[in-house]
């Protein structure tokens, strides 16, 4: 998506080999045009798959979420993340561990909210290493719902995430793939994965 790369390009920060800054336009400051063609773009490619709900995980990837479901007309639920794992009643939940943080998180989604006869287009702002991605994909599962796709702001291709998820048959729909943050340089890949 080419006003979501020159974004990308403007105003992106590049912190290390693998991490990209881009707090001006999603993950602090947020722009809310641009959110909202990344959501046109992800309901018109998720057009055709009879989606009824939007999943995402709080907190950056509400705002493309948001958009996506209102450009899809369904409702969105996002999965609350916390450290400690106190046992509740009604709740779907999952182990996500961030390699980046070095920490565990328990998300959760409350079990009324998803049902087997959802059909569930998951949207995140990064794909790193998938495991947000995969922990998603559990709760849905947990549901006994289906996952049409995810949708993905920023993939990282470098990172192993997109290939795990294609491998497991997941079609994974990202609106920027950077196959390399080298050179403080932000170089996306030039093939189209779809
Ligand atoms: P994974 O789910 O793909 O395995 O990713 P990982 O554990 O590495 O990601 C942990 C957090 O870091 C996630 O945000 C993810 O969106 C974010 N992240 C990963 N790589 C980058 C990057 O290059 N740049 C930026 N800006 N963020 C990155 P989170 O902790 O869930 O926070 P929130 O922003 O959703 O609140
Ligand atoms: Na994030
Ligand atoms: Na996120």
């Amino acid at each position: 998506m080419e006003l979501l790369k020159n974004k990308i390009v403007e105003e992106g920060i590049v912190l290390s080999d693998t991490v990209l800054k881009v707090d001006t336009f999603l993950n602090h400051q947020m722009d809310p045009f641009l959110m909202q063609e990344m959501g046109k773009e992800f309901a018109a490619y998720f057009a055709d798959a009879g989606i009824t709900k939007v999943v995402t995980i709080e907190s950056s990837g509400i705002a493309p979420a948001i958009m996506a479901a209102l450009h899809l007309e369904v409702p969105m639920i996002f999965a609350r993340k916390r450290k400690s794992l106190t046992l509740q009643d009604g709740l779907l939940t999952a182990k996500v561990y961030s390699f980046t943080k070095q920490e565990e998180n328990e998300i959760s989604i409350a079990d009324k909210f998803i049902s087997e006869d959802d059909t569930v287009l998951i949207i995140d702002d990064f794909l790193a290493n998938g495991q947000a991605a995969f922990g998603l994909m559990e709760l849905v599962k947990q549901a006994n719902a289906k996952v049409a796709g995810i949708g993905i702001v920023i993939e990282k291709a470098f990172q192993d995430g997109g290939k795990q998820l294609r491998e497991q048959g997941v079609n994974v729909y990202s609106l920027a793939r950077v196959s390399s943050l080298a050179d403080n340089k932000v170089t996306f890949a030039t093939e189209q994965i779809e």
